[in-house]
């Protein structure tokens, strides 16, 4: 059966850490996968997270399965992070939450339970988006369309465009948005422009499915909200896939949760047992422990007032590397202005490098970035900055 399989080409983010770590180059930088770096170039625990992992050490007296979804309690945790204490979506039961292995995972759930409902549905995805949600979705049996979004020439949002595209979407289509700090351009919509994507999707009557994977890594945990609530606000129905790879450093552990929002906790709970059959033939519940420690360090004042500290100091440190890359790439000429790289949100920086630059970057310089030339600017650092910007100003002169 095996004998005429051909390998599968390399994942386009994934794929590009394992040719980094093989890479025997002295001097190699890793600006690939979204994954958060301090100055050291190390991705740390947070502090947070070894006191909670601490705790329910301390505390754990069985390992027995977890129920299809997970507790009520993580799920209750994760709806007050994504809508805000007292928002009628944590407790009114309009909102049932399944936690899952992450935020894959959760979006992976979502597809297979909307298959089951809108099976000739396209989804609608940004243009450019994750390379892995037209993976996920087209594995879901999807057909997969894009809307505008990125404008390559003013580096912002083609808000026109991507209006004039969702109004024309089909009632029975789904339509993938990113919640904040777009991946991979870093260009988010501003609180206005959500209202009015909402009113939008009332009107044409699509189904939202939102990703939220990096709350807190743009305006806050509060500020990246602005999504979620411009929608619930509009519509009666949607998903929203959370993660916690990033803003608690979870990556490994796997701690995410699908969010399906209908008009009656009735509808709701009808849907959601979907979603749980959906589940149960695919990894029967979710592991445990990440989980668990997002829920124990949301729900001690003390332990989620310091991991706030913790998040603002991620973000905060991102935000001075890409004034430090402008700066940087100002010093050594690079013809153009990058000062878009500070408007951006997030880990990453779409930074207008073409697949040839990429290519002489990684092949001359050992500097990696997912081709289309996102950069994780949390890959930066005080010891790799010059070298990075040298590098770019050669790829610039040498691959117009
Ligand atoms: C990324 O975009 O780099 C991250 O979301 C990691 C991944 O799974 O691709």
């Amino acid at each position: 059966m095996f004998e005429e399989i051909q390998p599968a080409p390399a994942d386009a983010i994934l794929g590009l850490t394992e040719a980094y770590k093989k890479d025997p180059r002295p001097v190699k930088v890793n600006l690939g996968v979204g994954v958060y770096q301090d100055e050291q170039g190390h991705t740390p625990i947070l502090g947070t997270v070894k006191e909670a992992e601490k705790r329910i050490l301390a505390a754990a007296k069985t390992k027995t399965y977890h129920s299809i979804s997970g507790t009520p309690e993580y799920g209750k945790c994760v709806r007050e992070l994504m809508a805000g204490e007292g928002h009628e979506l944590v407790s009114g039961g309009r909102a049932c939450t399944a936690h899952t292995p992450g935020g894959t995972a959760a979006l992976r759930i979502g597809a297979d339970f909307l298959k089951l409902f809108a099976q000739d549905a396209t989804v609608w995805v940004s243009s450019p988006t994750w390379a892995n949600h037209k993976g996920i979705f087209t594995a879901a049996g999807f057909r997969i369309k894009e809307y505008p979004y990125y404008d390559a020439v003013s580096k912002g949002l083609d808000f026109e465009a991507m209006k004039k595209a969702l109004r024309k979407v089909p009632a029975e289509d789904i339509v993938l948005l990113h919640a904040c700090c777009h991946n991979p351009t870093g260009v988010d919509l501003t609180p206005e422009q959500w209202k009015e994507v909402s009113v939008l999707a009332r009107d044409a009557g699509w189904l939202p499915f939102v990703d939220f994977a990096y709350q807190g890594f743009g305006g806050g945990l509060e500020g990246d909200r602005a999504a979620i609530l411009a929608l619930a606000g509009e519509i009666p129905e949607m998903l929203v896939a959370s993660s916690f790879s990033k803003n608690f450093g979870l990556y490994r552990d796997r701690a995410g949760a699908l969010t399906v929002m209908a008009s009656t906790p009735e509808r709701a709970a009808a849907a959601f047992s979907h979603v749980q059959t959906r589940i149960r033939v695919s990894y029967s519940n979710p592991p445990a422990h990440g989980g668990l420690i997002v829920q124990t360090i949301l729900s001690d004042a003390s332990l989620r007032k310091e991991w706030l500290n913790e998040l603002s100091a991620m973000r905060n440190r991102i935000a001075s590397l890409r004034a430090h890359l402008v700066e940087g790439l100002r010093a050594m000429k690079v013809p153009g202005d990058y000062s878009f790289i500070q408007k951006q949100h997030g880990m990453f920086s779409f930074s207008g490098l073409n697949d040839q630059q990429v290519a002489y970057l990684r092949d001359q310089k050992a500097i990696y970035m997912v081709g289309g030339g996102r950069i994780n600017v949390a890959g930066l650092n005080d010891s790799n900055m010059k070298y990075v910007c040298e590098s770019i100003a050669e790829a610039v002169a040498q691959k117009k």
